[in-house]
């Protein structure tokens, strides 16, 4: 069955089938070539995308400029603060509004339910730029990253480390089971993912040769792994009184040497970024300071190792959404 995504939004990938999340890495494997060799690829000409962050960003916000400006479309930026959405107008009557001047529009929030709502009343696609429940332009990221470095993703041992729970460790789990990777989450039980995402995974999985286990134990959840892959402890729009008890819960989930040497000796780390691996950032040294740790998720020493893949991560960043906005748009 030939894959057709225009005029579909980008939510979540529990949207999306196997064949369809393969189409956009294919699409996002041709736009990267296409970038390298300098092949213009303006296909976007005459169409315009709006990018509404409500939190911060470097690399999706970059990635959705870049990627729409090298399809030659306009490109207009909205700061967390600088729409009236959700203080002066309600999030139907923005994507309203939005849906007349654009083609398509960016989403970064809070709630997965305002950019599902975006997208019921926005009559154009929405694309998810993170919530904090699923990130799913890092995920495609994510697996062209994979699939570069190992050759193929099916079957990979993937284990991520730290927040289970968090909009990374969702995603993550969620992509696996669709493409047959092999998940684990490990982590404190209290940072499981939700029971019922879970079981929702666990069925996808089987459909497609993969598997999903949860364990609190690191020597069994990084024993032959490919992958490590962790997040930060403390996510965007957690308050900053979480830090001290996330930080007794995931020291142990450091990926430290111990952890890479548990892996398989051809592992690779993966991080979404950013990272807290050094004391070279305000937070960074404030919880240095206070609380007389120099690195979290990471040591700087597997972050800076030849393991280490997370700048390619960042890049494909760009790429996979490219693939994103021309299969959703054109
Ligand atoms: N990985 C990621 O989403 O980075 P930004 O927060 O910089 O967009
Ligand atoms: N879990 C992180 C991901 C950042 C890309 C956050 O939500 O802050």
């Amino acid at each position: 069955m030939p894959v057709n995504l225009r005029g579909r939004s980008y939510l979540k990938l529990l949207d999306y089938t196997p064949a369809e999340i393969r189409y956009l890495l294919e699409l996002s494997k041709d736009f990267k070539r296409m970038k390298r060799s300098g092949t213009p690829h303006r296909y976007l000409e005459g169409k315009n995308i709006v990018l509404l962050f409500e939190k911060t960003s470097t690399r999706t916000r970059c990635s959705f400029e870049v990627a729409g400006r090298d399809l030659g479309a306009g490109v207009t930026y909205l700061d967390p603060g600088s729409s009236q959405m959700g203080k002066k107008e309600s999030i139907a009557d923005t994507a309203r509004v939005l849906g007349r001047m654009y083609d398509g529009i960016e989403y970064r929030g809070f709630s997965q339910d305002t950019v599902e709502e975006l997208a019921k009343y926005a009559g154009v696609p929405v694309w998810n730029g993170l919530t904090d429940e699923f990130h799913p332009t890092q995920m495609l990221a994510d697996i062209l990253t994979i699939e570069e470095h190992f050759g193929y993703s099916k079957g990979i041992n993937f284990t991520y480390m730290g927040d289970a729970r968090n909009n990374m460790g969702n995603s993550l789990m969620v992509v696996c089971a669709k493409l047959g990777l092999n998940f684990t989450a490990c982590a404190p039980k209290e940072l499981f993912p939700a029971a019922d995402l879970v079981a929702e995974c666990e069925k996808i999985a089987a459909e497609n040769g993969g598997s999903i286990r949860l364990t609190e134990d690191v020597k069994e959840g990084t024993k032959d792994a490919d992958v490590l892959y962790t997040d930060i402890w403390v996510s965007m729009g957690e308050p900053d009184e979480v830090w001290e008890s996330r930080i007794k819960l995931l020291a142990p989930y450091q990926v430290n040497a111990a952890a890479m040497a548990n892996a398989k000796p051809t592992a690779i780390f993966m991080h979404c970024l950013p990272s807290f691996h050094d004391t070279k950032t305000t937070i960074g040294a404030q919880i240095a300071e206070k609380y007389g740790i120099t690195e979290m998720e990471v040591t700087d020493e597997v972050f800076e190792s030849k393991q280490s893949v997370v700048f390619d991560e960042a890049e494909n960043r760009m790429h996979t959404i490219k693939a994103v906005i021309y299969a959703t748009l054109c």
